[in-house]
């Protein structure tokens, strides 16, 4: 079998198979070549059509966009290669009973009597697998009484490691209002971080070609009603529309995205809509079950790294 024609069955079977697939895998579709002969189409015949998502692991690019769930725990980048991911979304596990007090609220019980706090090694390893600029998006409470240092203390982490402040958007959860604590709340922060000198995204008008940037310029604030309580997936999700703004606003069809810490999986069902490729990481069984419904997929394969 001829190299043309090896590459051109292995992306058949990608295609047929639409999900992440190791190179073991692949290669027992083709019992008579050896991982070393795959593993080479895959890097010369096919680099443009299947791409890499972590160490030995590749998926088949279609317009169509795709999403691939992993339990297991987000701030585990370990997986992933430096520099070979295009975008990474981190909505904060949170719990503030504090703030939130007045109000019977139910808060996932994965964070509800831990206090999860980033440390710089979290940053140092978002930075390493970010693309040299590619954007970080962490969602993070509206400053309060009660959490301005930490807010204050992560983007000094981030910093540190090499990814930049660009921008801060609120994103405003249309007519919902929380009346709770000292100030009536409806906005969470969307903040937009950079590896280094941001990518060109922006369209440049006047001299053609594109200019370093997000795809368009930010806001100054996002407003997308969030759900009624009762109806959401998750107590913490996030609007469709919003995934999609930001998706758009900070990679191009066919781009990796990772979301650390998936809820709802909200942000895969953006990423099918735009054709950008998400791998949705959430530590709860129950909550990967609901990440699978919601995707319409429940026999979406997890994929194991
Ligand atoms: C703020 S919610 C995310 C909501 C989500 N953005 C949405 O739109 O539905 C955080 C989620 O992270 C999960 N989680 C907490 N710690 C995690 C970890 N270390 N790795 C992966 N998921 C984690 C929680 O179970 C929870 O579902």
């Amino acid at each position: 079998m001829s190299k043309v024609i090896l590459a051109k069955r292995i992306a058949e079977v990608m295609e047929r198979n639409a999900r992440p697939m190791n190179i073991k895998e692949i290669a027992s579709y083709f019992p008579s070549k050896p991982e070393s002969t795959i593993r080479g189409r895959l890097y010369r015949e096919l680099k443009e059509s299947c791409q890499r998502v972590s160490r030995g692991v590749y998926t088949f690019l279609s317009n169509d966009g795709a999403a691939f769930v992993v339990e297991g725990d987000g701030r585990d980048l370990s997986p992933f290669d430096d520099h070979s991911i295009d975008a990474i979304v981190a909505d904060h596990p949170w719990y503030d009973p504090v703030s939130n007090s007045g109000r019977n609220r139910h808060f996932d019980s994965s964070y509800e009597n831990t206090s999860f706090r980033y440390n710089t090694d979290d940053f140092r390893e978002k930075a390493r697998v970010l693309k040299p600029g590619g954007f970080l998006v962490e969602i993070l409470p509206a400053e309060n009484e009660n959490n301005y240092k930490y807010l204050y203390e992560l983007k000094i982490m981030a910093e540190q490691c090499g990814l930049l402040y660009y921008s801060k958007v609120p994103w405003k959860k249309g007519n919902y209002i929380l009346n709770t604590g000292r100030k009536s709340k409806n906005t969470e922060d969307i903040l937009f971080f950079v590896k280094g000198k941001a990518r060109s995204l922006r369209i440049d008008k006047q001299r053609g070609g594109k200019m370093s940037g997000t795809a368009y310029m930010l806001p100054t604030e996002f407003d997308f009603q969030t759900k009624p309580s009762k109806k959401r997936i998750h107590q913490a999700e996030k609007p469709i529309e919003l995934y999609e703004a930001i998706l758009e606003a900070i990679t191009e069809p066919g781009e990796v995205v990772i979301e650390q810490f998936s809820g709802s999986g909200n942000l895969g069902r953006a990423a099918l809509r735009k054709g950008r490729i998400a791998i949705l990481f959430e530590i709860l069984k129950e909550n990967v079950k609901k990440i699978r419904d919601n995707l319409g997929v429940p026999e979406l394969p997890l994929l194991l790294l």
